[in-house]
């Protein structure tokens, strides 16, 4: 075991964790680990824009984005933090624009805006269909600059806690199979969404949800697991994310018949109506025979924007729909269909990034978390696209500067706990010993197409208690596994298992909390609860590991200027 001490210990390096990373660094000593390379963070992934009220193309102002930003919550949204958000937006993309993200631009110099779902003016800052890649990249430019101690290929297996305080993790070097304990005075989760717990998604390989599991794992409860988002055009079989910003620039969706359908879900917003909303419109065509031959998908048309506009706005989805599904974006429409994109609920956490554990918000001294992973809750029911690469940053900011605080005025590090490496080297022996019958790679393709199947965009109590049945029969297999590499130099047999062990936890909080809330509300729909029930459900879940299963409870929502209403587009 290698002993490190670093004052503060965040942990993945997309845009929440490097902006957390510049702000600490300055002031404390700050280890940055990542389970890949910080430039293959899924923050790259995200391509169409982020949000700020700059009036670039339009009128425009925070409050506008606050009430976008809540009603696109259904209203589940913490209207304190979404305050936070939208009024900092602005500086947040000019801090960015002043480290060198290449915005791309209007004729007069200043930062060009795109129209964007659910937003009520356009307000996705972009660069191309590359946003969140450059911006990535300028962050970790700017981490190298300010050295940034960045820890690649480390995978954090397990938290440290002494006395309900967080004292540190340890992480597995891949490379070397070597563990390293890691002692800090404050640690951050910033290690992003889950979207491989579904068969279809836009999210890369190693989104796997990790940091949701191993908070959960130490009795800290993890909020409003049962909205995940569907982003309604992933290119067909892949999932892969055909941007938002398509529809922004003009894109149609049509059925089968040629119809621009959204005329009969959403028609003022038509395309640009939210995200919940129109991968629901999407599913309803398919389900009723609408989809393109009669198949699950759906066409995305862009031609009538023309070559030259798509290559200089969309280059990268030109790029992907040749390369994955062999059509030319200028001649031809891309078939698409929903893909499972972003986790709204996550880690609770307060405005400043530290996590709380109750329905009190009473604080985990030393722990934080940010970014996809964390639930503030400023997406509520439904995030809109762009407020994502807006909350990662900025709220990775507001964790990164209490960090810093934090670190300051305590002097001592809380000591560890006896055996702090104990849980680590206990579930890493368990995989290399299991001499079980069970592979990975089943019970993982058996989660993702059963978690579609069952807890995808349409959901009912037929279904979600069948899923439930079939998520613990997994975890029971998974206690049966074998893998072939018994070795510890980068085992990714080992990897693949502890990270499986993960998406089975929270699985189950998924759908447990589905099957638990009796409305529907955002991304959540329930056939046999079609309505919002703000007399019931107007709270955020809270749910804790228990032996059985998920305990649940609930926490107020905050609102202070936008009382619910009902929800049309
Ligand atoms: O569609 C997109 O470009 C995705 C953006 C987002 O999820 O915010």
């Amino acid at each position: 075991m290698i002993h490190h001490q670093h004052d503060i210990v965040i942990i993945g390096a997309g845009l929440a964790g490097l902006r957390a990373a510049l702000e600490t660094s300055r002031v404390a000593d700050t280890a940055l680990l990542t389970k890949v390379y910080p430039s293959r963070s899924h923050s790259g992934g995200a391509q169409g824009g982020i949000a700020a009220s700059l009036a670039n193309e339009s009128d425009d102002n925070w409050e506008l984005h606050m009430f976008d930003t809540v009603k696109g919550s259904d209203y589940l949204g913490d209207q304190d933090a979404i305050e936070i958000l939208v009024k900092e937006a602005p500086a947040t993309v000019i801090e960015l624009e002043h480290m060198g993200v290449p915005f791309s631009r209007n004729a007069n110099g200043t930062i060009a805006q795109r129209r964007f779902g659910g937003h009520s003016r356009p307000r996705a800052c972009y660069a191309s269909d590359y946003t969140g890649h450059v911006i990535l990249h300028t962050l970790y430019e700017q981490g190298v600059k300010q050295g940034v101690e960045v820890y690649s290929e480390f995978y954090v297996v397990s938290l440290i806690m002494n006395k309900g305080n967080c004292c540190g993790v340890v992480a597995l070097d891949i490379l070397s199979g070597e563990l390293h304990l890691f002692h800090s005075k404050a640690v951050m989760f910033a290690t992003g969404g889950y979207g491989r717990a579904y068969k279809i998604t836009s999210n890369a390989h190693a989104n796997t949800g990790d940091g949701l599991s191993i908070v959960y794992r130490v009795d800290i409860p993890i909020e409003d697991m049962e909205f995940v988002q569907f982003h309604p055009t992933g290119l067909y079989k892949h999932g892969i994310l055909v941007t938002e910003g398509a529809r922004g620039e003009g894109g149609y969706l049509l059925n089968k018949d040629g119809e621009r359908f959204m005329k009969n879900y959403a028609p003022e917003k038509m395309e640009l109506a939210p995200r919940d909303l129109t991968s629901r419109a999407m599913q309803t065509e398919m389900n009723e025979g609408r989809g393109i031959e009669g198949k699950d998908y759906i066409h995305i048309d862009l031609r009538h924007l023309g070559a030259a506009k798509i290559l200089e706005r969309l280059p990268q989805i030109h790029e992907l729909a040749l390369n994955f599904v062999g059509v030319d974006c200028t001649k031809e429409p891309i078939p698409i269909q929903p893909t499972a994109h972003y986790s709204m609920g996550g880690i609770p956490t307060d405005n400043h990034g530290q996590v709380v554990i109750d329905k009190d918000n009473t604080p985990v001294k030393g722990l934080y978390a940010a970014g996809e992973c964390a639930c503030v809750s400023v997406h509520g029911g439904n995030r809109l696209g762009t407020n994502s690469l807006l909350e990662a940053t900025l709220f990775g900011q507001r964790a990164g500067e209490a960090m810093a605080e934090l670190v300051q005025r305590e002097k001592e590090f809380t000591p560890l706990p006896e055996n702090p490496a104990q849980p680590a080297e206990k579930e890493i022996a368990t995989i290399l010993e299991n001499e079980g019958k069970e592979s990975v790679a089943q019970i993982r393709e058996e989660l993702q197409v059963s978690m579609t199947d069952n807890c995808g965009i349409f959901r009912d109590e037929k279904k979600l208690k069948k899923e439930l049945e079939i998520v613990k029969s997994l975890q029971e297999r998974y206690k049966h596994i074998h893998i072939d590499d018994k070795g510890m130099r980068c085992n990714t047999d080992l990897m693949e298992a502890l990270e499986l062990g993960h998406l089975l936890d929270f699985a189950e909080v998924i759908v447990a909390g589905a099957l638990n809330r009796t409305e529907s509300r955002g991304s959540h729909y329930r056939i046999d609860y079609p309505k919002r029930d703000d007399e019931n459900w107007l709270k955020h879940t809270l749910a804790y590991r228990t032996d059985k299963g998920p305990r649940f409870d609930y926490k107020k929502v905050v609102i202070t200027r936008y009382q619910p209403t009902e929800r049309k587009y």
